[in-house]
């Protein structure tokens, strides 16, 4: 399984922002996960990939960023860009993002308004407060106190990583936990940060801000968000029997296994470990029945960029699936909500969107045959050839380019399984 893109991006971005020298094993080796290695590169960090595959990053230290000669271009991914636009933030230099047709839709504005009240400046932005953007990070970077009006573990991380160069505790409110990874890592390198429970189902996180974040190894541990391809393809194609090894099981991200179970799906936990500070186990999955089931708004955050594949799941189980609450998905690499209805639509599944939830009339058997549009969304990609591996006829998709900037080993991972691509 590839390594964790999540915490690829953060092991660079906080290996840039320390003293000394950062080991990363296990990088995941994505398009987006490079990208953000050229633009920690372009800030003054030395990033070098070594032998047997260790990624070595030696910091500058918080606030130490050098202004970029160039336009820091993070490609497809929004993780990448708005966690380094928190960094920069913090730092007394102006930058120009900018990303590919996808990145180039999607909302920042929601990310400015935190930044500027921290001391940041924008200087130039694309129609509607999109990219391409310059920022001007803050020259006396201030701490706040700030409530996220939506749940977004990405706003959430570029406020820290701004707050890092402030005096005093930056403090996020969260009225829903997102995945805590960036929390987990400041710990890690020294920040002295509190994270305590904040209503039904939120946190607050309390960072005092210009700590000295010492280098340490970083062992980056496989993608759940990943490994939901697979798994789900054990779990409908007939007679199948699969283990994954080593997927990370932080609670915040484990959602669709959740969810999966709640579906009847046999998912065993064969053994369970701790490496670096997270929560890994070996998943046994075995091919069986599924039933529809409803998924509540409250578990959205904790299985975000699941709900395609999950939708697939739903789309082969006998019954109704109801997930709530999902309208963030119209803002991911696609319009995530409606390109999933529309993947399950053409290839004669029924299903409909009723506000922000979405409603799959699963059938135990999906007729497939049609070419799905991926809309530069590598997970709508892969959901869609995983359906094929089920379906009564193939699913074609029309560009599998997007694979690589989450999942480069996609294709000969599902040959080695028994995958047919034509
Ligand atoms: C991510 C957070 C999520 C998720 C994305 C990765 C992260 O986005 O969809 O793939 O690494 O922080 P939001 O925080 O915008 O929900």
């Amino acid at each position: 399984m590839p390594g964790d893109k999540s915490i690829s991006h953060r092991a660079l971005i906080l290996g840039a922002l320390t003293v000394g020298e950062t080991r990363i094993l296990g990088l995941l080796e994505g398009e987006d996960v490079i990208n953000t290695g050229r633009a920690m590169r372009a800030l003054g960090a030395t990033v070098e990939r070594r032998g047997e595959g260790a990624w070595h990053v030696r910091g500058v230290g918080v606030g130490g960023f050098a202004e970029p000669a160039s336009t820091l271009d993070f490609g497809n991914s929004g993780t990448g860009c708005r966690l380094v636009m928190g960094a920069v933030a913090g730092c007394p230099v102006a930058a120009t993002f900018d990303g590919d047709a996808s990145l180039r839709k999607r909302p920042m504005r929601r990310l400015l308004d935190p930044l500027e009240r921290i001391g940041a400046r924008v200087m130039a932005t694309g129609e509607g407060g999109r990219l391409p953007m310059t920022l001007q990070g803050a020259r006396d970077p201030m701490p706040i106190i700030y409530e996220p009006p939506v749940a977004s573990a990405q706003l959430k991380s570029a406020v820290l990583l701004a707050g890092l160069a402030a005096p005093g505790e930056t403090t996020v409110i969260e009225a829903q936990a997102t995945r805590d990874h960036t929390e987990r890592m400041l710990s890690h390198f020294g920040a002295e940060l509190r994270s305590e429970t904040s209503g039904a189902h939120g946190r607050r996180v309390v960072l005092r801000g210009q700590p000295e974040l010492v280098a340490a190894s970083i062992a980056v541990p496989a993608d759940p968000s990943s490994a939901a391809f697979p798994l789900v393809a054990a779990l409908i194609v007939p007679r199948s029997e699969l283990v994954l090894e080593g997927v990370m099981m932080n609670p915040l991200r484990t959602g669709l296994f959740t969810t999966l179970a709640e579906m009847g799906a046999q998912i065993e936990i064969v053994s369970r470990t701790t490496e670096g500070g997270e929560e890994i186990a070996d998943l046994r999955l075995r091919a069986g029945e599924l039933r529809g089931v409803s998924v509540p708004a409250e578990r959205a955050p904790s299985m975000i960029d699941e709900y395609p594949i999950l939708a697939v799941a739903a789309s082969f189980a006998n019954g109704t699936t109801r997930m709530r609450g999902l309208k963030e998905l119209r803002v991911k690499e696609s319009d995530r909500l409606q390109a999933t209805a529309d993947m399950l639509r053409v290839n004669g599944v029924e299903a409909e969107i009723e506000g922000d939830d979405l409603i799959v009339h699963g059938r135990g058997r999906v007729p497939g045959g049609a070419r799905v549009a991926t809309h530069m969304d590598h997970r709508i990609a892969m959901s869609a050839l995983v359906m094929g591996l089920a379906a009564e006829k193939p699913v074609m998709v029309d560009d599998s380019a997007f694979i690589a900037t989450s999942f480069p080993g996609f294709v000969p991972l599902m040959q080695g399984l028994g995958a047919d691509f034509g």
